[in-house]
């Protein structure tokens, strides 16, 4: 995560009344020691942002990953919620719909204790001709901790994290980054490569990734998703392979950490671990780079013939939302072997990982309050 500086006193931003919030190093393992650049300076005076998975590293990924464990333990209790975040204010910011990021953010936050402020373009000034800029000032003007930004122009979030003080996460910019949606990704991988192997997952960290053979397939170029995908996987030493019709490729693939490029998605599947179906993206104009939806699905999709293909073990993943009958037939999504709906619950843990990371009070020596109910701390 990017750090800039921050004007909040980091000894009394984040614990609040609930007292007990630990820094994300506190959390984690041995990670956290050597996590991404602006870990550990939180207590410094740091607030960092997630915009790009880039800035994370191996061991911000890791981090990350076991933090979220924690928080998988809370969203399985009773009354799933802690006071980390009590007295903190997380806005999600949204210029395009979403209904899992968003949602998933939210009920993040309100698990964590935060006030949430819900902000849609679609209902804003912003259609009285105000900017973005404007917009986000008079926001942040209201006294917040946290952006959560998704907008369709890459690089919108970073923009915002240079205009106010706040921490500010990526949810989703233009074609660029979804880095939370990735996440959750390596976190669904983990846990299911952990469970098969009979492990705790305390017990496994990132090395469950090192020379898992994983397909992206279907509409990379205008996927976000697979932008931060490739970079958390390909970080991890993954062995990732895209598989498109050549106009569903990004015009250059300089930079991308992959094995290679396919066009013959049957003998793929016959060799992978994962794959990962894409969403066609035609709000984005991905009708337009094809014939016709037909035959990309009967190129591209994967139907139950193809399902077939895969090796017993092989997992199959889609972000949402899923287009049924197109990348992804009707009976493939249901089967066993389709992680999609793990995808979205691990998503809260992550995201409540994410925001406890950025907005967790640092240095305060305490045990972390996701150990503990809510209540137990006087809420
Ligand atoms: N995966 C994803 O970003 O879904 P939403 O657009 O519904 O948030």
């Amino acid at each position: 995560m990017t750090g800039t500086s921050d004007p909040v006193d980091p000894a009394t931003a984040g614990g609040g009344a609930g007292g007990a919030v630990g820094a994300a190093g506190e959390v984690g393992t041995g990670a956290a020691a050597r996590a991404a650049p602006g870990a550990g300076e939180a207590s410094k005076g740091q607030r960092r942002h997630l915009l790009s998975v880039a800035e994370l590293g191996v061991d911000g990924i890791e981090e990350i990953l076991r933090v979220s464990d924690a928080f998988v333990e809370v969203g399985q209790r009773a009354i799933p919620k802690v006071p980390s975040l009590r007295g903190r204010t997380v806005v999600t910011l949204f210029a395009e719909q979403s209904t899992r990021t968003r949602l998933s953010f939210e009920t993040a936050a309100k698990r964590l204790s935060a006030d949430v402020l819900s902000f849609s373009v679609d209902t804003s000034s912003v259609k009285k001709g105000e900017s973005l800029r404007d917009t986000v000032e008079t926001v942040a003007a209201m006294g917040v901790d946290a952006f959560v930004v998704r907008h369709p122009c890459a690089g919108a979030p970073a923009a915002v994290a240079r205009w106010v003080d706040a921490a500010v996460v990526n949810a989703g910019d233009g074609w660029h980054e979804h880095p939370t949606q990735a996440l959750l990704d390596c976190y669904t991988i983990r846990e299911v490569l952990a469970g098969r192997a009979g492990h705790r997952l305390d017990d496994v960290g990132v090395e469950c990734f090192a020379g898992l053979r994983v397909a992206i397939v279907g509409d990379v170029r205008h996927s976000r998703v697979a932008r931060s995908l490739v970079l958390a996987l390909g970080a991890l030493g993954s062995v990732v392979t895209l598989v498109a019709p050549g106009t569903l490729l990004p015009p250059s693939l300089e930079g991308w950490p992959v094995a290679g490029v396919s066009h013959d998605l049957d003998a793929v599947l016959r060799e992978v671990d994962v794959c990962y179906l894409l969403r066609l993206q035609t709000e984005r104009g991905a009708g337009a780079f094809l014939p016709s939806v037909r035959e990309y699905s009967a190129t591209f999709g994967l139907t139950a013939r193809r399902a077939a293909l895969l090796d017993d073990a092989a997992l199959v993943m889609h972000p949402g939302p899923m287009n049924r009958g197109v990348e992804i037939a009707d009976d493939v999504a249901e089967l066993p072997r389709s992680l999609v709906l793990r995808q979205v619950s691990n998503g809260v843990a992550v995201r409540m990982a994410v925001l406890f990371m950025l907005l967790g009070s640092a240095g305060s020596g305490a045990a972390p309050a996701l150990a503990q109910p809510l209540g137990s701390v006087g809420a």
